[in-house]
C-alpha cells in the first residue's frame, strides 16, 4: 500500500505530480480558456460581490490560506483575511451577512474548523469547503464546496493535501478575477497555461533528490532552521518549518525575509542554517540582499532557487533547484523540496516520519 516506497510520507510527496493532475483534471482547461468548477460555478455571484472572504484553517491548511490570500487579493481584488480557526472561533469574530468563508481541511474533521464554520454559518456567512475527504464533516457543512482530489493522504505531514489545496486556491482565484474582470485576457490564458504546467514541473523536481538528501545528511543535527521567504514564497517558508518540526523535531521558524531584521536576525551564527526560498520573481533583487545579510552574519544559507540561476547559488552554502515558473505559481513548486528535506531529516535521525510523537493525523478535540 506504500507502493513499493519506504514510508508513506514519501510516498505522497512522490504522488504530487498524479494528484495534483487528478485535482486540474475536468476544471483546468487552457485551449478553451476555461476552469470549470460546479461549487464556484453555481454560486458565482455570492463570490465575485463577496465584500470579504475570510479563510478559517488549521496548520498546512492555514497556510494554504495565507497562499489564497496573496492570490484572491492580487487577482480578485477582494480583501482577505486569514484565521487561525481556533482563535476565530473563541474571539467573536465580526461576520457579516454576505461574508464568505473559505474553510480549508484535508481530513474534514478537524474539530476547532468545524465548530468555528458552525459559529459562522449559524450568523449568516456563506461557507466554501476545500476539503479532501469526501463526504467528511466540513464538507457536509459547507454550503458549497471543491474536493481537492488528492486520494487518501496517510503521513501525519500533510505534503500532497497542501498542493491540493494550492491548485484548488488558485484556480477559485482565477475563476473569480476572470469573471470579476480583475484579471486581463492575456494574463490569464498565461496563468492557466502555467497551471497546467505544475504536475510536469513536480515530476522533474522529484526525478533525483541526492543533492537534498546530501543537504539532510549535512544539517541533520542543527538544533534550529529559520526559514525565509517573501511575496508567494513567505507562506511556503511557513510550510516549510512547520514541515521540519513535525518530523525532525528541530526547532525551526518561518518568517517574511525582511522582517528578520526586526529580531531574528539576533540569532543567526555560524551554526543557523537558514533556508531561502528564493525564486525568480519581482522581490528576487530584495530576497538576494537578504541572503547577504545573513551570510555577512556568517549563517548557513540553504537556498530554493530557481534553475538557471546564477547569482542566488553562487551565494548560497547549499541550494535546491526547481524548474523556472510564473510566481504565482511557484509556491507549488517551491514547498516540495521542503517536504524531502524534512523527510530525509527525519529519515537520517532515524524517526518515525509517518507517524511523529505526539501528532495525531486528524485533530479532533479542540
Ligand atoms: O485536516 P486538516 O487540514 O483540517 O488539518 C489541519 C492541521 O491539523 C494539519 O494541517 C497539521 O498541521 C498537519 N500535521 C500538518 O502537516
Amino acid at each position: 500500500e506504500k507502493g513499493g516506497y519506504d514510508h508513506f510520507m514519501l510516498k505522497e510527496i512522490y504522488d504530487q505530480p498524479q494528484s495534483i493532475l487528478d485535482c486540474l483534471r475536468g476544471r483546468l482547461n487552457p485551449a478553451a480558456g476555461t476552469i470549470t468548477m460546479n461549487g464556484v460555478d453555481n454560486h458565482l455571484n455570492a463570490l465575485i460581490n463577496a465584500q470579504r472572504i475570510v479563510m478559517v484553517a488549521c496548520g498546512t491548511s492555514w497556510h494554504a490560506g495565507l497562499l489564497a490570500e496573496y492570490w484572491i487579493e492580487d487577482l480578485c481584488r477582494i480583501p482577505v483575511e486569514v484565521e487561525y480557526a481556533s482563535e476565530f472561533r473563541y474571539r467573536n469574530p465580526v461576520i457579516n451577512r454576505g461574508d464568505v468563508i473559505v474553510a480549508i481541511s484535508q481530513s474534514g474533521e478537524t474539530a476547532d474548523t468545524l465548530v468555528a464554520l458552525e459559529n459562522a454559518k449559524e450568523k449568516g456567512a456563506f461557507i466554501f469547503g476545500v476539503v479532501n475527504a469526501v463526504g467528511s464533516s466540513i464538507a457536509r457543512l459547507s454550503n458549497a464546496g471543491a474536493y481537492t482530489h488528492a486520494g487518501p493522504e496517510i503521513g501525519v505531514a500533510s505534503t500532497k493535501a497542501f498542493t491540493g489545496q494550492l491548485a484548488v486556491l488558485v484556480m477559485m482565484a482565477l475563476k473569480i478575477a476572470y469573471a470579476k474582470g480583475t484579471i486581463d485576457e492575456k494574463k490569464y490564458q498565461h496563468l492557466l497555461t502555467e497551471l497546467h504546467d505544475v504536475p510536469e514541473k513536480v515530476s522533474q523536481i522529484l526525478k533525483d533528490t541526492s543533492n537534498i538528501q546530501a543537504i539532510a545528511e549535512k544539517y541533520k543535527d542543527a538544533t534550529d532552521f529559520l526559514y525565509l521567504g517573501r511575496g508567494y514564497n513567505f507562506p511556503v517558508a511557513l510550510e516549510g518549518a512547520l514541515k521540519l518540526k513535525e518530523i525532525s523535531y528541530i526547532h525551526a521558524e518561518g518568517y517574511p525575509a525582511a522582517e528578520m531584521k526586526h529580531g531574528p536576525i539576533a540569532l543567526v551564527d555560524d551554526k543557523l542554517p537558514v533556508v531561502f526560498v528564493a525564486t525568480k520573481d519581482k522581490y528576487y533583487e530584495k530576497i538576494v540582499s537578504n541572503v547577504q545579510e545573513i551570510k555577512a552574519r556568517k549563517g548557513k544559507v540553504i537556498a530554493v532557487a530557481t534553475e538557471g540561476d546564477e547569482i542566488i547559488p553562487g551565494m548560497a552554502d547549499d541550494v535546491m533547484f526547481v524548474p523556472d515558473a510564473d510566481e504565482t505559481m511557484a509556491p507549488l513548486l517551491s514547498v516540495i523540496p521542503l517536504q524531502l528535506l524534512s523527510y530525509y531529516i527525519g529519515i537520517a535521525k532515524g524517526l518515525d516520519v509517518d507517524k511523529p510523537r505526539n501528532l495525531a493525523k486528524s485533530v479532533t478535540v479542540e
